[in-house]
């Protein structure tokens, strides 16, 4: 066959085309390897050299001609494919739909986020620290020298000849800021994250857990500033009527220092077993930075002063939203998350 006669051949042949089948066929028998248009390639041996070129280019035109041909009848075809379904099949709505299946925040997550806008909206910085921590920061610069029995209470986990361990607090971050951050006061921060303690895990108790450190450092900073800026985290957490107060306690790295309290909740102070009949449920350790601190990250302690709190997240997390078991948190159990969310909405 000549060029002439595939081509009228194949103006013919698409005449019957009515479905993608057939139009797979007739492309097939032109365009497939052993179709029309290569099989009249083939006679190019036949072809004088002088004219090579030139049948060369025909049949090319002549595969491009068909070709295209059968793209836009594809086209057409499967247009009317599409209108004829439009008109022919109905969606059925009363099905049931698939579902969906969506996430829900962590407690965790979702109260550290909301603390930490409060915080930001106060002007502080979010900051971040080392979980795996040296000695230094997470004890002596803190003013808990090697030996001293509050490393008792903070037992974790230690690695290399005790020179660094799992930080069993977060405020190791508080001496890390104060360091990195000298000569751009006032310090702002609060740092939320992980600790580690040697604890055997139960109800109350969790081998890794979460802390929120604050700390601000300024000039003429005194407790009642601490007092003020606890009183707002309070109220935004549990409500505008609670109330707090501090009560004297001790940690090394302030002087004084404070337990925070809030008013019980569930009895408005009156007794229950949730405050353990004492009307007030701690929430925070807290206090003035010692001025060993502030000497040991360089700052003068007749110039400068500040306040720092430390929150258990978990723990803020089970009183707000009355949860009674720290494992809850990391069973990553979906339908506790889930009932969370309705609690809040
Ligand atoms: N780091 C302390 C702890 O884990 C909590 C704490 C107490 C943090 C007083 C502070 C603070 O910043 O001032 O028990």
């Amino acid at each position: 066959m000549n060029e002439e006669q595939i081509k009228s051949e194949y103006l013919q042949d698409i005449q019957t085309i009515t479905n993608s089948k057939d139009l797979l066929e007739v492309r097939n028998k032109y365009l497939s390897k052993k179709g029309k248009v290569n099989e009249l390639m083939l006679k190019m041996k036949e072809v004088p050299a002088n004219q090579k070129a030139a049948f060369g280019q025909m049949v090319n035109n002549l595969k491009n001609y068909i070709s295209e041909g059968l793209d836009s009848l594809k086209n057409k075809l499967d247009q009317e494919e599409l209108q004829r379904k439009l008109k022919t099949e109905e969606i059925d709505i009363t099905l049931p739909a698939t579902e969906i299946k969506t996430g829900s925040p962590n407690i965790l997550e979702h109260l550290i986020e909301e603390i930490e806008e409060l915080f930001m909206s106060m002007g502080y910085d979010v900051v971040d620290g080392p979980e795996l921590e040296e000695d230094k920061f997470n004890f002596e610069l803190l003013n808990i020298p090697k030996g001293h029995p509050a490393r008792d209470a903070q037992d974790t986990f230690y690695i290399e000849d005790e020179k660094f361990l799992l930080r069993s607090q977060t405020s190791p971050v508080q001496i890390r800021t104060m360091l990195s951050k000298k000569g751009t006061e006032p310090i702002r921060m609060i740092c939320p994250g992980k600790t580690y303690r040697r604890d055997a895990d139960d109800a109350t108790h969790s081998h890794q857990f979460m802390q929120i450190e604050g700390l601000l450092v300024d000039k003429n900073i005194s407790l009642s500033d601490l007092k003020g800026t606890f009183d707002v985290l309070a109220k935004k957490l549990f409500g505008e009527n609670c109330e707090t107060r501090f009560r004297p306690s001790y940690y090394q790295f302030t002087e004084p220092s404070v337990e925070t309290d809030i008013k019980c909740f569930v009895c408005q102070g009156k007794g229950c077993p949730l405050c353990k009949n004492t009307g007030w449920i701690t929430v925070s350790g807290a206090g003035m930075v010692h001025p060993n601190v502030l000497r040991n990250c360089g700052y003068d302690p007749k110039v400068w002063s500040g306040f720092a709190f430390g929150f258990g997240a978990e723990r803020l997390a089970m009183l707000k939203y009355g949860i009674t078991d720290i494992r809850k948190f990391y069973q990553t159990d979906l339908r506790e998350s889930e009932t969370f969310d309705r609690r809040e909405n």
